[in-house]
């Protein structure tokens, strides 16, 4: 089973990676760890197959480059190494009862870069878990907005994406609201239509779309610090392994 954690910086990639790992060694299954983050300095597990050894930031710095520039030449440099690390995913996943892969901090270097399809291209049915936080959920369009990004992510990676709402340990009484906004696309669109601004009228039109463009997306709530979610998250990946996909 390969799990991918994808998301913005600091949505909590590295950490959950570490600590759904360690939930999952608890429980007596074999974890591979997969770091494809080129600019990490520090990891909280000790990753099989680290991207590092190939290239980093932090060099190509010292080589010239300003921060943005080296990142993008990081994975630029590591396209001409994709088979390799693909066959060691692959490899390690035969070993392995669950292979966790850590990606880039900034998501586009894996989304926009050409690097991110070439590993996944090449991996049998990877579940890619969409890392968010709930700062971004302040209004029913954003809602929207984070509904269309994971299907955005499997129309761009070929993957099957589950949302999963991170840092839950930081919104105990909010839950309720922010769950029935995620998962009840008739309230969603309800509550857009209550907006006037251009950005809900557009929101509106769009999130009408859900139905017919997604199957019925389970919504995991996850806390990488508490493990809250993590169950849930154990038993998604289960389905889509046995389902091939389909976690309706
Ligand atoms: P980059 O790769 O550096 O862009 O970030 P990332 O997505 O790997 O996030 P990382 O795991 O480094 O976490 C970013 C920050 O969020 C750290 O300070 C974490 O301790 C914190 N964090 C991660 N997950 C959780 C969580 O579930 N709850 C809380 N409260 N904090 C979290």
């Amino acid at each position: 089973m390969i799990l991918i954690f994808l998301g913005t910086a600091g949505s909590g990639k590295t950490t959950i990676t570490a600590s759904f790992g360690e939930y999952l060694e608890k429980n007596g299954k074999s974890v591979g760890y997969v770091n494809l983050d080129t600019g990490v300095k520090k990891l909280p597990y000790r990753p099989d197959i680290d991207v590092r050894d190939i290239i980093t930031v932090e060099e190509l710095m010292k080589e010239g480059y300003g921060p943005n520039g080296a990142i993008v030449e990081s994975y630029d440099r590591l396209l001409s190494h994709a088979e390799g690390i693909v066959g060691g995913i692959l490899e390690l996943d035969e070993e392995r009862d669950y292979l966790l892969i850590d990606t880039p901090g900034q998501m586009e270097s894996f989304l926009f870069h050409d690097f991110g399809i070439r590993i996944t291209e090449h991996l049998s049915e990877p579940l890619v878990a969409y890392l968010f936080s709930p700062e971004i959920l302040k209004k029913p369009r954003d809602y929207c907005f984070v509904r269309f990004f994971a299907i955005m992510i499997a129309l761009r990676l070929g993957t099957t994406t589950v949302p999963v709402l991170n840092k839950v340990d930081l919104i105990k009484e909010e839950l309720p609201s922010i769950r029935r906004l995620l998962e009840e696309v008739d309230y969603l669109n309800a509550r857009l239509r209550l907006d006037p601004s251009m950005q809900g009228l557009l929101a509106s039109r769009i999130c009408s779309f859900l139905p017919e463009v997604s199957s019925p997306v389970r919504v995991v709530y996850a806390s990488a610090k508490t493990g809250e979610g993590f169950d849930e998250l154990e038993t998604l990946s289960y389905e889509h392994y046995c389902t091939c996909g389909d976690l309706t």
